[in-house]
Order: structure tokens, then sequence, then C-alpha cells
């Protein structure tokens, strides 16, 4: 007991969400922290263009409570969202609310903003350098070395250090790296469906031209449109459909056609011309799901984030599992003394399981999300589930709530939802729950 511990010199490749956020929980651990990031810095100049919000959950939560910027960006920034509203296609609305029990809500939050306030955090630490435009080119996990080159001035830089995080994305390089060691597993699928992002302008009188507190899903089977309300009265959505109805989608005439089709009230509050000219900005983006094992390599290298467990944003969890990796990990370097020997292996072993049921997890909701919230078996369903978890809230706890409202490991979430489809199955037959309870 009392051994001392050791200020470890850390590199954090990728100052995206997770990047920074790690680099703020190290900081408070008394390690050194570098963190190296490809683009300029986004507070500064923002390349990126718009992007649509993301719904952040207890697990992200909790991340950003742990080092004190829960309140600024629930609160202040945060746009609670009770449920989703689903928009049939004869213009008509139906209200799904995700937690009518104890009433939790998602929250839609800014990703630029976010990222911008985790930098800042970060920064405050005494012991946190950041470099901005330095792209990773090469590294060794053996060793902890690693080779930088400066976007703007072509500078190389070799630097050392006790243990390389890569918070590199979802085409992570350290990920790549480590492929190529034994006994490591990746499976990498993109799906067939991409995404084009399309805007909603501000409401009349600066309100929001839908409710603003609702998650809005215009479920189509093969395909959907979503959309979530931004801080400034806007809303930014998604189309997602398979990539052979978005290339169809060649011309203006087609693209109306398709929206007075499928999405009439979409068109209407989005405007034709509008819509036309945010549509034909940018390509249809690709849709990526990773899952490996294990995350480590010795005691030098973790990757963590989309670079582990990159997966498809239809359970919105990408963010919030990312979050959760540096609870994990920080209360693993608490267990054990910040022993990377110890702390890598532990780490591995207990969120690869978790991280590929989540992937799946995400998988199965795309279809939930554009088919069967129309279904009158899912609304049946929906309401056992309500009735239930009323009589028996600590016990009897909706797939989607385990998942978004607590912090149950994302693999007991799958066995719980198999045992409560049983019961449930058991229950239909009956038709009364005061049978069997
Ligand atoms: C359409 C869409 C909607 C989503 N919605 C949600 C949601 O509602 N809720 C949610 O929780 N999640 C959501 N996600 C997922 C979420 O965006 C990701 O899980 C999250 O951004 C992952 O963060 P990250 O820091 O791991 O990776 P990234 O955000 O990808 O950051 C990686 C960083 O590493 C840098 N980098 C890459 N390579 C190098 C290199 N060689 N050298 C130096 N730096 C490098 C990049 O520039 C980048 O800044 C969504 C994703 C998509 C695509
Ligand atoms: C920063 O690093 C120095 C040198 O390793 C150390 O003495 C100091 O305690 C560190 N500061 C913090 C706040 O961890
Ligand atoms: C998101 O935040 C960034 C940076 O603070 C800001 O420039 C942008 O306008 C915001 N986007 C929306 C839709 O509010
Ligand atoms: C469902 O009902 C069958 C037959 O009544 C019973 O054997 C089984 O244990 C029940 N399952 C659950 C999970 O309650």
């Amino acid at each position: 007991m009392g051994s001392e511990v050791r200020t470890l010199n850390v590199a954090v490749v990728g100052g995206g969400l997770v990047g920074a956020l790690v680099t703020c929980f190290l900081a408070k651990r008394g390690h050194r922290v570098n963190l190296y990031e490809y683009r300029p810095d986004i507070r500064v100049e923002n390349s990126r263009g718009v992007s649509i919000d993301l719904a952040l959950s207890a697990r992200g939560r909790e991340a950003l409570r742990a080092i004190d910027l829960e309140d600024l960006v629930i609160n202040h920034h945060g746009i609670a969202m009770k449920g989703r509203m689903i928009h049939l296609k004869d213009g008509s609305l139906k209200e799904i609310i995700y937690d009518s029990v104890n009433k939790n809500c998602i929250y839609s939050v800014n990703r630029t903003y976010l990222n911008q306030i985790l930098l800042s955090a970060a920064e405050k630490y005494e012991n946190v350098t950041i470099f901005f435009n330095h792209k990773l080119l090469d590294a060794d996990l053996d060793t902890g070395a690693l080779k930088f080159i400066h976007m703007q001035t072509d500078e190389i830089s070799n630097v050392e250090s006790d243990l390389i995080i890569g918070a590199d994305g979802a085409y992570s390089l350290i990920r790549r790296l480590m492929i190529k060691k034994p006994r490591f597993n990746c499976n990498q699928a993109y799906i067939d469906h991409g995404y084009v992002e399309v805007s909603y302008p501000i409401g009349k009188d600066n309100k929001y031209i839908m409710s603003g507190n609702h998650l809005h899903i215009w479920p189509r089977g093969n395909f959907m449109m979503i959309a979530l309300p931004n801080d400034d009265y806007t809303f930014t959505g998604n189309l997602f459909a398979p990539f052979k109805t978005l290339e169809a989608l060649n011309t203006p005439e087609n693209l109306l056609e398709f929206f007075r089709q499928e999405f009439p009230d979409g068109l209407r509050l989005i405007g034709e011309e509008k819509l036309v000219k945010d549509f034909f900005q940018t390509s249809p983006k690709t849709l990526l799901s990773i899952q490996c094992k294990p995350y480590h390599f010795g005691s030098k290298a973790l990757i963590i984030g989309d670079a582990a467990h990159a997966m498809v944003p239809f359970y919105a969890q990408g963010m919030n599992a990312g979050f959760e990796d540096v609870l994990l990990l920080d209360k693993l370097m608490e267990i054990h003394n910040d022993n990377l020997e110890k702390v890598l292996p532990h780490f591995s072993e207990i969120r690869c399981d978790d991280c590929y049921a989540i992937c799946d997890l995400a998988m199965y909701n795309y279809v939930e999300m554009r088919e069967l919230v129309t279904k009158k078996a899912f609304i049946f369903r929906k309401y056992i589930d309500t009735v239930l978890q009323w009589l028996f809230p600590k016990n009897w706890i909706p797939l989607y709530s385990t998942v978004t409202f607590s912090r149950m490991r994302y693999r007991d979430c799958i066995s719980n939802k198999a045992w409560q489809d049983k019961v449930s199955l058991n229950l239909t037959n009956f038709d009364s729950i005061a049978l069997q309870y």
C-alpha cells in the first residue's frame, strides 16, 4: 500500500470528442499529456461545416459530470428531447415518449461546441500540451515512439511516450498498426446505406418550426429521415437510405419529386429552394461499423472511442460509448494504481464484449427506427413495457432505457431484453398481466 504512483508521459492521438475528454481525465490523475490533432484548432477555424447535433445520454453525461462540465453542456447548451415524433406520410404525427415512467430525456448538443469546450477544459490542466496540425505518420507500439508531420510546415517530429492512446476515430492509424500484430481481431463493415444532411430553417418569431423537444423521425420502411433541434432554433436532419436510392436523387426534379412523395410535410418546412441547395452541397456519406478485440497492445498502446468501436449512428451511442470508455479507463487506473501492465488487459477484458453488443444493437435499431415504429406489434410491446415498468420499476427496464438512461453493461442490456421478450411473449398468450403477477 501507499506505493508511489509514477507520472506517466501520455501521447493522445486525436483531438476529437473522446481524445479531448481522455486528456482531461489523465491530466486530472496527475499525468503529463500531449494531445496531437491532425486538424487546425476548431476554436479558431471550423473547417468541418455543419453537422447534425449529437444526442447525449446517461453514459456521456456521467463522464462530463466527473470533470464538472455536465451543467454547462446540459443546462446551458443542451436541448431536452423527451421522445420520438413520428411523421407519417399523410402528415399526421405520433409521439412516442422515451421514458414515460421516469421522464428521462436525451439531450441534443452541438458537436463543434462540445469539442471546443473539451479542448479548452483539457488546456486548463497544467501538464497538458495540445499540438494542432500534427498528423500521426507512424508509431512503434512496442516502445511508445511516435512520428508526426506538421500539416503546414511539413516538419517531422519524433516523440517518446509511456502510453499511446489512439482516439483517432473510425479510420484510426493506431488500430491499423495493431492489426498487424498477432492475435488481434477486427471486423470492419460498411452498410449499404448512406446519408445526406438537410437543414430546417428557423420558424416564425424565432421559434422552432416543429416541436423543439423531440427527435423527429420520418420512417419509410427501407429508408428514413430524422431531425434534431439545434439551439439556434434550426433543425439539422439526415436522410438515411440505400445508396441506390440516394444515387437516383441526382437532379433537383428527382429530389423534389421524391420528397413530394415521401416527406411532403418535411418539404413544406424546409422549402424547395433550400432543400435543393443543401442537398447537393455534399455527396452521400458512408456508415461504418468496427468490432475488434483486444483494444490494447502490450503495456504501451490502447484504442478508445470510434477507433476501437465505430458504430452506425442509430442508437445515438457512439460518443456516449466513447465517453464511457474514458470512465472505465479512469476507474481501472484507480484500481491498479496506474500500472499499465494490469490496466490495459483489464480494459480489453471488460470493454470489448460490451462494445460488440452496442455495435449490434445500433444496427438493429436502424430497423426499429425506419420500420418497426409504425407497426402495431411494436407499439403494443412499447405499451406492455410501459405498464410493466410502472408496476415493477426496479425489475422491468425496457431495452432503450437500459442503454440510454442507465450504465448497465451493454452486454447485459441484451440479455435483459432477451428475458423480457420471453416474459412478454407469455403475457400476450394470457390476456392479462394480473394472471402472471
Ligand atoms: C451522422 C452521425 C450521427 C451521430 N450521432 C450520434 C449521437 O447522437 N450520439 C452519439 O453518442 N454519437 C453519435 N455519433 C457518433 C459520434 O459522432 C462518434 O462516436 C464520436 O464522434 C467519436 O469520437 P472520437 O473522438 O472517438 O472520434 P472522432 O470524432 O472521429 O475524432 C477523431 C479525431 O482524430 C483525428 N485524427 C485522425 N487521424 C489522425 C492522425 N493520423 N493524426 C492525428 N489526428 C488524427 C481526427 O482529425 C479527429 O479529430 C454519430 C455519428 C454520425 C456519423
Ligand atoms: C506537472 O508535472 C510536474 C513535473 O512532472 C509535477 O511536478 C507537477 O506536480 C504536475 N502538476 C500537476 C497539476 O499534476
Ligand atoms: C455550433 O457551434 C459552433 C461553435 O460554437 C457554431 O459556430 C455553430 O453555429 C453552432 N451550430 C448551430 C447549428 O447552432
Ligand atoms: C413462459 O410460459 C411457459 C409455460 O407457461 C413457462 O414454462 C415458462 O417458464 C415461461 N417463461 C417465462 C420467462 O416466464
